[in-house]
């Protein structure tokens, strides 16, 4: 049986991906820091903090000696941060790029030297839409992804003479993420207050109204099962697919006016 480790999975798409992987007939290990009571055949939850070497340390000594070398390792591990970028303060920023870049990159550097022993292996890492243009209020977000999308695409030339794949997944936005995990700055000035709760509000509105996540989590299972993996999976809707095209035809200036127009924080103050 073949073996994933996915990171994140006591919530939403990690979740998802985890419970698609398990009926698609993966055995998965499933780390998370709070432990999702739901047992099935084939999931097996573990404690996981990726931004903490030890819990990762553990991590891979325990499901290694239950299942042996991961086959795929997905990162799904995440957290946003609503703010604006001047007010983000840097333990602020170092905790989103912990959880979102570093935690990724250390789970790549704990399971990349099993699957090169072996010969292949499959890496499978989320992005977001926000990998590719940046939304306001979400600047912290936003850079992580950028350096998630920078990192993969460096780690998919490297490895792909080891046998091994990449994929980076960006989702659009999906419903049943849990608040818990979008937090606001503890800091707000005064200036941008009313502006970041009207793009907080159409962040809110955008997920709530989001795609189905279990389908989201059958369309990795599926990426998964295939013999060439696709280096992108980018599963949102029409709009955010025509945002990303505009976004790379369009002039910044005029890019930006109109995605701030969409998040209320265009007009001038
Ligand atoms: N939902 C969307 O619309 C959307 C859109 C684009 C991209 N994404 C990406 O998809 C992934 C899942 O997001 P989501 O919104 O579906 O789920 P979510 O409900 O926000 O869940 C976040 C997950 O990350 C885990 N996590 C946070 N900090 C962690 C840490 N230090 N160590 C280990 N795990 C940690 C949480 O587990 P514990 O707290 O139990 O550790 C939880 O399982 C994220 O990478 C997110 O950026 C989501």
């Amino acid at each position: 049986m073949a073996v994933a480790w996915v990171t994140g999975a006591s919530s939403g798409l990690g979740l998802h991906t985890a419970r698609a992987l398990c009926a698609a007939g993966w055995q998965v290990v499933g780390g998370a820091r709070s432990l999702s009571a739901e047992e099935q055949p084939g999931l097996l939850h573990l404690p996981l903090d990726v931004t903490d070497d030890g819990s990762i340390a553990a991590f891979v000594r325990e499901a290694t000696a239950r299942y042996g070398a991961p086959d795929a390792l997905v990162n799904a591990a995440g957290v946003l941060l609503i703010g604006a970028c001047e007010d983000y303060a840097a333990q602020e920023l170092q905790r989103v790029m912990d959880v979102n870049f570093l935690g990724m990159a250390r789970m790549v550097r704990a399971a990349l030297p099993l699957m090169k022993e072996r010969g292949r292996g499959r890496i499978v890492t989320f992005s977001s839409v926000n990998g590719l243009l940046a939304t306001p209020f979400q600047g912290a977000y936003t850079a992580s992804k950028h350096a998630v999308e920078g990192y993969s695409e460096a780690l998919l030339m490297e490895v792909r003479p080891h046998g091994i794949q990449v994929m980076i997944v960006e989702p659009g936005d999906h419903r049943g993420g849990q608040e818990k995990y979008r937090g606001r700055s503890a800091h707000c000035s005064a200036g941008y207050l009313a502006a970041r709760d009207r793009a907080a509000a159409v962040i809110a509105r955008d997920e709530a109204a989001g795609s189905d996540p279990a389908r989201l989590g059958n369309r990795v299972a599926r990426a998964l099962a295939r013999r060439r993996m696709p280096a992108r999976l980018r599963v949102a809707k029409p709009s955010q697919h025509m945002a990303v095209i505009l976004h790379d035809l369009l002039p910044t200036g005029l890019f930006t006016l109109l995605l701030g127009t969409y998040y209320g924080v265009s007009r001038r103050k």
